[in-house]
């Protein structure tokens, strides 16, 4: 894969960081054809940002406080964005629901991954609330982001298997395994241009060239 056939990326996170970590290893082999070039985080202590130190990706935390409303914080984001030239916007753990300026400027270009399958157990919580439901199959979804929460067309789902003795942390980590492995095919699939977005529905095509 060769320098100028990657995507630049930026990957947004509040919490530990453990998808930004297997997909900046996915980067660093080579296995997907992207340059993380940013990490922005609105948590000064999110764990993601050490991560992205660990391993040389310039980062950014903007604090809600410090800005005079949301709109402004947004568009903060979408400037850090487009000035770092980023392609595609890739959530991971970002606890705030994305929208207004960044939602506008990088329409169609921003994707999410919820640890459960949609459109069952939207929201923060969705381990848990999967768990409490009773479902004996809950799984991963990574969509498009639009602006309703965890509503944007559908990109990939896989199956998770809930056992009887799961609790949050054993079933979350199930979903984690799923997730380190669905995430960066999804973005890999963006980035070569495979990924046509049909009202609500993403078709996969197979020769990006014969598509476009
Ligand atoms: C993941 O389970 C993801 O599905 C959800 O938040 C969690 C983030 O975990 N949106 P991490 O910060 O990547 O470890």
């Amino acid at each position: 894969m060769s320098e100028d056939e990657k995507i630049r990326i930026a990957v947004l996170a509040s919490g530990s960081g453990t998808n930004l970590e297997a997909i900046a290893r996915a980067a660093e082999s080579g296995e997907i054809p992207v340059e993380i070039v940013l990490v922005i985080s609105d948590n000064p202590d999110a764990y993601a940002l050490v991560r992205a130190k660990n391993h040389g990706i310039p980062t950014t935390c903007f604090l809600l406080t410090d800005f005079e409303n949301r709109g402004a914080f947004d568009r903060a984001i979408a400037e850090a964005l487009s000035a770092a030239g980023v392609e595609l916007v890739v959530l991971a753990g970002y606890m705030k629901l994305v929208g207004g300026e960044i939602l506008s400027r990088f329409k169609n270009r921003i994707m999410n991954i919820h640890p459960a399958l949609l459109p069952s157990f939207p929201g923060t919580h969705a381990v848990r609330d999967a768990l409490e439901y009773g479902v004996k199959v809950s799984g991963v979804t990574v969509h498009f982001v639009d602006e309703g929460l965890d509503t944007g067309p559908i990109i990939l789902q896989e199956a998770v298997p809930v056992y009887e003795d799961d609790d949050e942390e054993s079933l979350h980590q199930r979903i984690h395994e799923v997730e380190y492995r669905l995430y960066p095919l999804a973005i890999k699939l963006f980035a070569q241009g495979r990924l046509r977005i049909e009202g609500r529905k993403v078709r996969i095509v197979q020769d990006a060239n014969n598509m476009r």
